[in-house]
């Protein structure tokens, strides 16, 4: 904590004050175990269309709205750089996909909303996954695999145009996931491989340096999610050139619902509801009853024509307001780039930061003046088990601070108006898991904060 936010407190009513402290200590210990923490990375590649969002932009915003979840969204911009080497379409893309998550109704004040890019604890993270990651586990990533026996095929070099960045995608998305120790990840099937190796990663990781470092991460598959047909009647997807922008204007959703593949049958005709692209299509932005409506429409020989000019009104019924929006952020990407870049300060300061000064300290990456080898672990271990001392000052406040073994100092409080104060927030603290535990205005912590983590499992251990 710094020294002028310390010095700008007053004097009097500290006693409220430290109270509140406390509980907001105690709330944040709670808070670790009560809410589960859900994240989803977009690939900041290409232009979002309808089929993004039935499939994942939609259901991802009303699952962040559930109590006792905290959500996190990111751009994930630096694996977008493996397939899309386009600097401009990058930056596109990027304004596009965020812009489309705001105005669908993500709320950045509610969930942590950020740029992959914009958290370069994530990169350094992904070096210490990279040296514990088995290049063997690697091989067998699906991606990776499919380039390899394409290549096979055609009588190329295995690894022919293969990147180390498609090789190492699976790394990356780790880092991603283990950097907020994210429990649940809603991803494709497609994806599910990915979540398993980042879970193979942190338990490497926990083994190698001996501590719960990780929690591991879930795949969340949601056998709901409709994947749409695009205009052709095969799956939408930009590979298939079959899309419908998101939010093109409403003439131009028009023309694009207008082409959608349909048969031959003439108005009059009854009309097959099974395996028809537009049906499905109305489904996925209808209620039940405007779907078994529709489904009548077809039987009673509904017209063509007609029949996609009620899919379009509904579908543009459902994007209008979403549309208007987006129009506006679009205008103004500076506060696009504004909320972006909050998101990630904050985000950084609650969790990315105090983690990484933990993880640098659990792989050696550590302050040489306090020491370290081999001979002083072992001194370490024998030595006397680190110690809580309570004491009073001469301005008649009550203070603590924590000592490893060897009397050093790891932590110092700030002064309380009362023995007991000072003892409550000392359970606490001895209470903390994780470093982002140990950022509170009552006490500062003097060794880094892997130490003071060391010592309270120390002691836990001990107790
Ligand atoms: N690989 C994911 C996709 O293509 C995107 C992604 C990157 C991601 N990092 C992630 C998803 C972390 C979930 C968690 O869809």
């Amino acid at each position: 904590m710094d020294r002028a936010r310390r010095d700008g407190r007053g004097p009097s009513g500290r006693s409220g004050k430290a109270a509140r402290y406390t509980d907001t200590v105690c709330s944040r210990l709670r808070s670790h175990r009560m809410n589960t923490r859900v994240l989803t990375g977009i690939t900041t590649s290409g232009t979002p269309h309808l089929g993004n969002y039935v499939g994942a932009v939609r259901p991802a915003i009303a699952a962040s709205r559930a109590a006792d979840v905290e959500s996190f969204y990111f751009l994930a911009d630096l694996h977008s750089l493996i397939k899309a080497q386009d600097p401009a379409r990058t930056q596109r893309s990027t304004l596009e996909i965020a812009a489309t998550w705001l105005a669908c109704g993500l709320e950045p004040d509610k969930v942590w909303f950020y740029r992959q890019s914009d958290i370069p604890e994530i990169s350094e993270l992904n070096w210490f996954l990279t040296c514990i990651a088995g290049k063997g586990v690697l091989n067998r990533a699906h991606a990776y695999k499919a380039a390899v026996d394409k290549n096979t095929a055609e009588g190329e070099d295995a690894d022919a145009g293969v990147t180390a960045g498609l090789f190492m995608y699976p790394v990356l998305m780790a880092a991603d996931i283990l950097i907020f120790n994210a429990k649940q990840v809603p991803v494709g099937r497609d994806q599910v491989q990915h979540i398993e190796m980042a879970r193979d990663f942190a338990q490497r990781f926990n083994h190698v340096y001996g501590r719960e470092y990780f929690e591991l991460p879930e795949a969340l598959i949601d056998e709901q999610v409709a994947t749409l047909p695009g205009l052709d009647g095969r799956k939408m997807s930009k590979s298939y050139g079959n899309t419908i922008p998101l939010f093109v204007p409403r003439e131009e959703l028009k023309k694009l619902v207008f082409s959608i593949l349909t048969d031959s049958r003439a108005p009059g005709e009854p009309k097959q509801t099974e395996g028809s692209a537009l049906f499905q299509l109305y489904q996925a932005f209808a209620s039940p009853e405007e779907t078994a409506g529709f489904a009548r429409a077809y039987a009673e020989g509904i017209s063509w024509g007609d029949a996609k000019q009620r899919l379009f009104e509904r579908i543009d019924a459902e994007i209008a307001p979403l549309r208007e929006r987006y129009e506006a952020l679009m205008a103004d990407p500076a506060a696009i780039e504004a909320t972006l870049r909050r998101g990630a300060e904050r985000l950084r300061e609650r969790y990315a930061r105090p983690f990484l000064v933990e993880l640098r300290h659990a792989v050696g990456l550590r302050d040489l003046s306090t020491q370290g080898g081999e001979a002083s672990e072992a001194k370490k271990a024998k030595a006397a088990l680190p110690l809580f001392k309570q004491y009073r000052e001469n301005d008649g406040r009550f203070y603590f601070k924590l000592l490893d073994g060897e009397g050093e100092l790891l932590l110092q409080s700030e002064g309380f108006d009362s023995p007991r104060e000072a003892g409550q927030t000392i359970a606490v603290i001895k209470q903390a898991q994780a470093a982002d535990a140990l950022a509170s205005p009552l006490f500062n912590v003097v060794a880094d904060a892997g130490a003071v983590l060391d010592a309270l499992r120390a002691l836990r251990e001990a107790a």
